[in-house]
């Protein structure tokens, strides 16, 4: 790992601010940052209901038109926003998939300008998927869409290589030296252009070949010597020997299909549903950045790209405004990187902190009651209820990822999914107590769910002993979580 170097003496890096980016960003300077990458969510990542409001009725075409205009509402501020500060040599990556990418592209065309789009990249996230499944009447949306901008002025760029597959090994490489195993091609040494090279290619005869070569004799000479120029019979045109060990690799295009996601048993993956795998940030951040540069992420969920920033020595800022991803991004920060939190060690470069993240008990105590529900139910990644009267004693949803659609058949469609979700009720109290979960309950009959979560400061005894019953009998699970088990990340474990 690169050490860290200072941070940055312009504007406060290795923070990651909890709160609306759009509110956030505002604090940064115009041209501060030389990398953004964003991953904002969408449709995709079952956020439906932040764009959907309350609508629960079968969505038409018309609605997901709506649904998208709303996408593209919500997001085209930030990203003016993040135009702004963005630096002319930097470079801007917008993560996003089929739901919206092509309005996306219009949008940023607008904002940043067409000419300074560079590549779409597309990042086959998986081999098959199981929204392509018997009955359904379309291919497997397999792939995301990232679309990469430059600032407009003379930008960083890494050409970064890929190795070699098999089959172009066994296709291009099909020597192999005897004495020491090493594959090779044999490759031209004749003069660029053929019968007509350019000027001042050398003439003269080798091996009993007389031609435009590309080298001098003398370095023929030398080569041959050196037994990389071989003759297969004589007469034969010589031919120089390129070894497959001494090769680049494969020249990265913009087809990405050599990184798949954050798998169930990866030893990265956190449980954090639309956790993007490393190696995607840090092929990124290698291609647009250099050591000590600045990288932002103005959606960074788990802090993925902030990990390899870091990694890569190069400096950060992240905002997001779910306290809970503050709280594991803070505690893969601390773990993975080494990094120890507090403003003291920040300024040494040895550290970060997480700014204007509710960090007591006591702050939460004095919230607003809605301001409370709110916290809570974005603190656990779900969706607060638009309604605040009526909610049927249902105050946010989960959505989660990974499931299938309920129905199949004619009738699913790829919007089925939003039939599955977990409901979430909130209480601002000391203890949650049997009635509380008795009106739960009932809520989660109503609404046919067959998990729960019940956030609360504390639970009573008989609501813990009615929670067990209420599994035991009626198979429905509820999941009480205490405000201590948010704050201090470990409520990640319920979750997944
Ligand atoms: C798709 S996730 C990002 C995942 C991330 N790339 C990773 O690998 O962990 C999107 C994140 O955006 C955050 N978010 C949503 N709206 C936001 C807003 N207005 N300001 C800041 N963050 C926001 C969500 O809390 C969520 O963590």
């Amino acid at each position: 790992m690169t050490p860290p170097g200072k941070p940055s003496a312009l504007i406060d890096t290795r923070v990651v601010y909890c709160g609306d980016n759009l509110e956030q960003l505002t604090k940064l300077p115009d041209e501060c940052v030389d990398l953004i990458y964003i991953d904002p969510p969408f449709n995709s990542n079952r956020n439906y209901e932040v764009f959907w409001g309350e609508k629960k009725e079968l969505r038409s075409f018309d609605d997901r038109h709506e649904s998208t205009q709303a996408y593209i509402d919500f997001m085209r501020p930030r990203c003016v926003e993040l135009a702004r500060v963005l630096k002319k040599t930097g470079s801007f990556y917008y993560h996003c998939d089929w739901h919206a990418s092509h309005y996306v592209k219009v949008m940023l065309d607008q904002i940043l300008g067409e000419e300074k789009f560079i590549n779409e990249i597309i990042w086959k996230r998986q081999s098959a998927h199981n929204d392509a499944k018997q009955g359904s009447k379309h291919l497997g949306r397999v792939h995301d869409s990232i679309f990469l901008y430059s600032g407009g002025g003379d930008y960083y760029f890494k050409h970064l290589y890929t190795p070699y597959n098999a089959e172009y090994i066994e296709k291009f490489y099909k020597n192999v030296e005897p004495e020491t195993g090493r594959r090779y091609q044999l490759g031209d040494l004749g003069a660029p252009g053929g019968a007509a090279p350019s000027k001042g290619n050398p003439h003269y005869e080798f091996l009993g070949v007389t031609r435009y070569w590309r080298y001098s004799k003398e370095n023929m000479q030398k080569l041959y010597e050196e037994g990389l120029i071989v003759q297969a019979k004589p007469g034969a045109v010589p031919r120089f020997k390129r070894y497959l060990d001494e090769g680049k690799g494969v020249p990265l295009g913009s087809v990405w299909d050599d990184i798949g996601p954050v798998q169930g048993q990866a030893t990265e993956r956190l449980g954090y549903p639309t956790q993007k795998p490393l190696k995607l940030l840090e092929r990124i951040i290698e291609i647009s950045s250099q050591p000590n540069d600045i990288v932002l992420d103005a959606f960074c969920g788990c802090g993925t790209a902030l990990v390899a920033a870091q990694n890569l020595g190069r400096q950060w800022i992240g905002i997001d405004i779910s306290p809970t991803s503050c709280v594991v991004m803070a505690k893969r920060l601390r773990d993975i990187c080494k990094l120890r939190e507090g403003e003291h060690q920040r300024l040494r470069g040895k550290g970060f902190m997480v700014r204007e993240l509710p960090t007591t008990e006591k702050q939460l105590r004095e919230l607003p009651p809605f301001e409370f529900e709110n916290w809570a139910v974005l603190a656990l990644g779900g969706i607060k209820n638009k309604a605040q009267v009526g909610d049927m004693g249902i105050d946010g949803r989960i959505f989660p990822v990974g499931s299938g659609p309920e129905t199949s058949g004619k009738d699913a469609g790829e919007l089925d999914f939003m039939d599955e979700w977990y409901p979430v009720q909130v209480k601002q109290k000391e203890k949650a107590g049997r009635p509380d979960i008795d009106n739960f309950e009932a809520a989660m009959m109503r609404a046919k769910r067959k998990r729960g979560y019940f956030v609360s400061f504390g639970f009573t005894g008989d609501a813990i002993d009615e929670i067990r019953r209420f599994k035991r009998e009626e198979n429905i699970h509820i999941i009480p979580v205490t405000v201590e088990e948010i704050l201090d990340g470990s409520v990640i474990d319920k979750l997944i």
